[in-house]
């Protein structure tokens, strides 16, 4: 039997994304986010505008998306409760949140010091991706925005490779890291052949 309830949240389950930004004195910030999804070279986010990051976005115009594989859960879960903020939002305060100057240290990830105007990439993703920022808008709610970024260059790590078509990521290798209501989780295996992916 189905009930009426009246959700939360509605935090299905999407893979994590570890957004580092510029600061204004050139560090790099970095925080988790999972309100992400994907189409063609562009993807969509989803983030307060009490953030830091969406504050080094709206002004610097880019980014990096660093995607961590499920091994990563530790260091993603270290940087919960921290902001880049210097000036913690009263609501974030009362949450337990932190100000964290230094998020790379925290984690125990390491920095790849950035191209010439870029934030510093997370050696430990498999995946990374510098992202320009295409669209802004608030999203349901005045401290809520929807950012529209274009991925301009990407890095895989080799071990995610199909060793025969080396632009494809073997799906069976990239093992993301998936915020599911709030919880950490993994994929499981394939459940099943797709007729979609034999036209890709
Ligand atoms: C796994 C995980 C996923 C998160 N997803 C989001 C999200 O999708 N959107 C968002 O605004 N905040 C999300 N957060 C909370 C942000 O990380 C938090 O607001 C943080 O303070 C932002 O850091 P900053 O202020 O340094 O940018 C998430 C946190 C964790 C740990």
């Amino acid at each position: 039997m189905h009930q009426i309830i009246e959700p939360k949240i509605l935090y299905f389950g999407t893979p994590v994304v570890l957004i580092s930004t510029l600061n204004e004195d050139g560090s790099s910030n970095l925080a988790p986010m999972s309100s992400a999804w994907w189409l063609n070279d562009s993807c969509m986010l989803g983030m307060s505008n009490r953030s830091q990051t969406v504050r080094n976005m709206l002004r610097e115009g880019r980014c990096v998306l660093n995607l961590p594989s499920a091994g990563q859960v530790d260091a993603v879960d270290r940087l919960a409760l921290t902001t880049g903020r210097g000036d913690v939002p009263e609501y974030k305060a009362q949450m337990g949140y932190c100000y964290e100057p230094d998020k790379f240290k925290v984690a125990g990830l390491t920095a790849v010091a950035g191209e010439p105007g870029w934030p510093a990439r997370v050696a430990e993703c498999p995946v990374q991706m510098h992202a320009l920022l295409e669209h802004a808008r608030d999203f349901s709610s005045p401290h809520l925005a929807a950012l529209e970024l274009r991925i301009v260059q990407t890095w895989m790590d080799d071990a995610i490779l199909n060793p025969e078509r080396r632009h494809y990521v073997d799906p069976d290798k990239w093992r993301p890291l998936i915020m599911s209501f709030t919880e950490f989780y993994g994929l499981g295996t394939q459940l099943h052949p797709s007729r979609l992916a034999q036209v890709f």
